[in-house]
């Protein structure tokens, strides 16, 4: 609104200057010179600033906002892989849907996103949301829903053929009756952290990774939220694409210690787990605390 009464302005102060400066036989055949007005000039470029810088500060404020999920609030996972041509949901209670999400109201939804194939972009235009879905990479999105219905959802990126048809519907129901929708699991349905549980025995990280000394590679109990040091020297506090990068590119950053030959002995599981063990890893490896509460 505030840009159509800037453009209407513009447009209606030169359509005045048009007809008011036009050509008048006998009357201004000849140039005049006018001044410029130092005053005039310096308030409509503080005044424009301050309308425009204004508004550009309430759009960075939403979008700074809408790139960390809230602290302190309960986060209610959800896995989004998209795929020529559907969108496929897993909760962190573990049931899974395709083009239908249940949500909870009054309950922050933190979605990880991720592409089987071509990029994506999930959109849900009533929440004033969109995200890519990247192929390779995983991307979040967090979102509030505040009153019970059905929203629908859409891709928002071209990406073949059927792109049009990669719709679907939030459904956005009271908290305890998605709680007991996410207790009727199908059979081969399990909770996040128990499949990230067995994906982590199925490659025996624990042959390497253990709480118990002498371990070739970091125990991993109470990572998440701790500061590494690296073998160059570097640090950082450790968080989920930290994790990620860890299991996917090892020697891109090596706890310091543990290198051997400069690089990490741990081999690469890029290509080796499906999006869905990767998530379900880390979802894994963040619920592990470490009773003893050491720094490592
Ligand atoms: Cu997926 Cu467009």
């Amino acid at each position: 609104m505030v840009v159509g009464l800037a453009t209407l302005g513009v447009f209606a102060t030169m359509g005045y200057f048009v007809w008011r400066y036009r050509y008048r036989p006998g009357v201004n055949e000849t140039g005049r010179d006018v001044p410029g007005s130092t005053r005039l000039e310096v308030g409509w470029t503080i005044a424009t600033t301050v309308v425009f810088g204004g508004i550009f500060a309430l759009g960075a404020a939403g979008f700074a906002e809408r790139q960390h999920v809230p602290a302190g609030r309960d986060v209610e996972d959800v896995l989004v892989v998209g795929k020529q041509w559907m969108w496929k949901f897993q909760h962190g209670g573990g049931r899974r849907e395709i083009a239908v999400l249940h949500v909870p109201v009054g309950r922050v939804v933190r979605l990880s996103l991720t592409s089987e194939d071509v990029i994506h972009s999930f959109y849900v235009p009533a929440f004033r949301v969109k995200q890519d879905a990247l192929p390779g990479r995983t991307t979040t999105l967090w979102f509030e829903a505040t009153t019970p219905g059905t929203y629908p959802f859409a891709c928002a990126e071209y990406c073949g053929g059927e792109h049009s048809r990669m719709v679907g519907q939030i459904v956005a129901m009271p908290a305890e009756a998605y709680d007991a929708w996410l207790e009727h699991r199908e059979p081969g349905e399990m909770p996040l952290a128990a499949a990230g549980r067995e994906v982590f025995a199925r490659h025996d990280c624990a042959t390497c990774h253990d709480t118990h000394a002498n371990k070739p590679a970091p125990p991993l109990e109470g990572l998440v939220g701790r500061r590494r040091v690296f073998e160059d020297g570097a640090a950082l506090v450790a968080d989920e694409a930290y994790l990620r990068e860890s299991v996917l590119e090892p020697s891109a950053r090596v706890v310091a210690g543990y290198a051997v030959a400069g690089r990490s002995p741990m081999p690469s599981y890029a290509g080796v787990l499906t999006n869905e063990e990767l998530f379900e890893l880390l979802y894994y490896l963040r619920t592990l605390k470490d009773a003893t509460g050491v720094s490592r």
